[in-house]
Order: structure tokens, then C-alpha cells, then sequence
């Protein structure tokens, strides 16, 4: 890890309801390293509270862990992290939790739902 290379990530924080606000955080910048390592370098090492979602870890299986870098619906988990600025933020078109957290359970899946039972 080199100590001179670092991201700023901006990361959409609140829940559902609350006013939201953006959180800056400095993370070293790793060659080959992913958004997603960058959230659980700053969950790890700064803020517990981070709220993301992912699973498989780079595997691209999950889908969990698919928020917005920089505007666009990306997989934090493969989505590569540059050096300089890095926004991520929910997915625009789910319904939010917290912070990057989205409802993604499929409508049908839902327990208690009419095409459930
Ligand atoms: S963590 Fe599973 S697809 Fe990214």
C-alpha cells in the first residue's frame, strides 16, 4: 500500500426520513483495490456506523453491493478505486434504508406479500 496515494471517498450518509449529508473520508489507495475495499477500510478504521451491504466479495454473484460511483449504478465490489474523488451514494431507484443500504428484495420475495403466499 502506498502511503502517498489516497482516495477521498464521499459517501451519502442518513437514513430513510432524516435529512442526508455527505461524509469525506481519506483512504490509502491500494493498486487493483475496489470501492468496496475502500467502505471496509473506512468501516474498519474510522467509522463503524458506515451502513453498505455486500456478500460475495468480488465474485459478482450477490448483487448486494451495488450502489452509485460517481452517478453510475456500479458493483462496489469490482468497481476499481481511483485516486483523487470518489462519490458513492444508494441506489437512486430503491427505496433507501441507510447510507448506501437499499431495499433490493424483488417485490415477489417478500414475505407476508399476496404472490408470496
Ligand atoms: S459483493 Fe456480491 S456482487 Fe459485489
Amino acid at each position: 500500500m502506498s502511503e502517498d496515494l489516497k482516495t477521498t471517498l464521499k459517501v451519502y450518509r442518513g437514513a430513510a426520513g432524516e435529512d442526508a449529508h455527505y461524509d469525506h473520508f481519506e483512504v490509502p489507495h491500494e493498486e487493483g483495490a475496489s470501492v468496496l475495499d475502500a467502505l471496509v477500510w473506512v468501516r474498519e478504521n474510522v467509522d463503524a456506523s458506515l451502513a453498505f451491504r455486500y456478500s460475495c466479495v468480488s465474485a459478482n454473484a450477490c448483487k448486494e453491493c451495488m450502489i452509485l460511483v460517481d452517478g453510475q449504478v456500479n458493483y462496489a465490489c469490482t468497481a476499481r478505486l481511483n485516486t483523487g474523488a470518489v462519490t458513492v451514494e444508494p441506489l437512486a431507484n430503491k427505496k433507501q434504508i441507510r447510507d448506501l443500504v437499499t431495499d433490493i428484495v424483488p417485490p415477489k420475495e417478500r414475505l407476508g406479500s399476496a404472490d408470496a403466499e
